[in-house]
């Protein structure tokens, strides 16, 4: 059966080809709530180039939209700017069908595709390599640039100077399934929410790295008309929006503004986490607490992105600090949120040492611990008290932090 989905124009002889997965709700551990899109997209010169595929499974609908703008059979260039298996998963299928004269990959996307596939034939571009997709009047030109560690060691971009259009893969991405194919037809509050989201859960660990791309970028002075990503809408008018932030993610840029993370038993530490977070809230910060028996793991990186204030709040439980605060300190910490001002507080019944368990992590992080208590059973006015104490100094330590500090807007 041949289904109805076409490719849609998204430059001069560029289409978007890519595949729209409304029902995914989980990506690897992160709470995809709006689905996602894998982006391909076809160049039509007098060469025809895939660049990029789609999650295995999505190859129908990749195939009836290159049928609706050419045979594809035609194309003659496939490009895997990253090997991850939201992109590369079909391309067992695409090389099959297609047999393309080339196969382009970073030299590490090289590997990467043989240690998932085997043998696919890839052959190795270079950085700063290119491409003639069309020669004469009307030249149409591809440019490799390795971005390693935006995502996976083996990232490229792909640029086509003629156009000012660059193929960005997961940089500048979102998970956000739409009908929608450019950002600016999309609410700036939706693309504001799901790209903090994108970045705090995929691309917050690789902060440093970022900063040399963005530097280099930079340099180069390249002229950006079209960014288009491997997830999520295209950008035009709006990149320099998105473009801004990654500078402030990943540097690490910090706001006035604590995350309370917690969990609780008998209500006790709950008791305990209300009152840190009004007395961070007395001392001057945006506050936000998550119960982590409703918070996702996804939504508190998220709000941990920008927050320069972690407290967090667990029971002891048999020894050791509550499940669900320990699953949440764990995925933390893959993310390398760094540099915060920390808390802990927590209820404990016999030996209490979740507290000091999630002092050890947070510290492990590479945050500064402003402070802590815990209380047997049930708080009474001195640990409340002490709770207050403990948000006043968490709240008075990121303050000094920030003064001089520039402040996002
Ligand atoms: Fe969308 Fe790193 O893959």
């Amino acid at each position: 059966m041949t289904t109805p989905f076409r490719a849609v124009p998204v430059g001069d002889c560029i289409y978007w080809v890519g595949a729209i997965d409304w029902s995914i709700r989980d990506f690897h551990g992160y709470r995809v709530d709006r689905g996602s899109t894998y982006n391909a997209y076809l160049i039509r010169g007098e060469r025809t180039v895939l660049v990029d595929a789609v999650k295995a499974g999505f190859e129908d609908e990749m195939f009836a939209r290159i049928a609706s703008v050419c045979d594809p059979s035609e194309i003659d260039v496939v490009i895997s700017n990253h090997a991850e298996m939201d992109h590369s998963g079909a391309l067992p299928q695409v090389l099959e069908r297609v047999k393309p004269s080339r196969f382009l990959a970073s030299p590490l996307g090289v590997k990467a595709l043989h240690a998932h596939f085997g043998d696919l034939g890839a052959e190795a571009v270079k950085d700063g390599d290119t491409l003639v997709v069309s020669g004469g009047a009307a030249p149409l030109t591809l440019r490799f640039l390795e971005t390693r560690f935006l995502h996976w060691p083996d990232s490229m971009f792909t640029y086509i100077p003629e156009q000012a259009f660059l193929f960005s893969q997961d940089a500048f991405g979102m998970h956000l399934a739409s009908l929608e194919r450019f950002a600016e037809a999309l609410p700036e509050h939706l693309l504001d929410q799901e790209a903090a989201k994108y970045y705090a859960n995929i691309l917050m660990p690789f902060g440093p790295m970022i900063q040399k791309l963005l530097a280099r970028l930079d340099d180069m002075n390249l002229p950006l008309v079209t960014v288009a990503p491997d997830h999520g809408p295209i950008w035009r008018e709006r990149f320099p929006r998105i473009l801004e932030a990654y500078r402030r993610w990943s540097s690490s840029t910090l706001r006035p503004k604590a995350v309370v993370a917690y969990d609780t038993m008998w209500d006790s530490t709950d008791l305990m986490a209300r009152v840190v977070g009004e007395s961070l809230h007395e001392g001057g910060l945006d506050v936000q607490l998550m119960p982590l028996s409703g918070t996702h793991r996804s939504d508190l990186a998220t709000e941990v992105l920008e927050a320069g204030a972690l407290v967090v709040g667990s029971p002891t439980l048999n020894n050791q600090a509550f499940p669900t605060v320990v699953e949440a300190l764990s995925y933390l910490k893959g993310l390398k949120p760094a540099g915060r001002v920390a808390g802990v507080f927590g209820s404990y019944g016999w030996s209490g040492e979740a507290v000091r368990q999630v002092e050890e992590a947070l510290t492990s992080m590479g945050m500064e611990l402003a402070g802590s208590t815990k209380t047997l059973y049930v708080p009474g006015g001195d640990t409340l008290a002490a709770c207050r104490t403990l948000g006043l100094q968490v709240a008075s330590a990121l303050q000094e932090r920030l003064v001089g500090e520039p402040q996002p807007v």
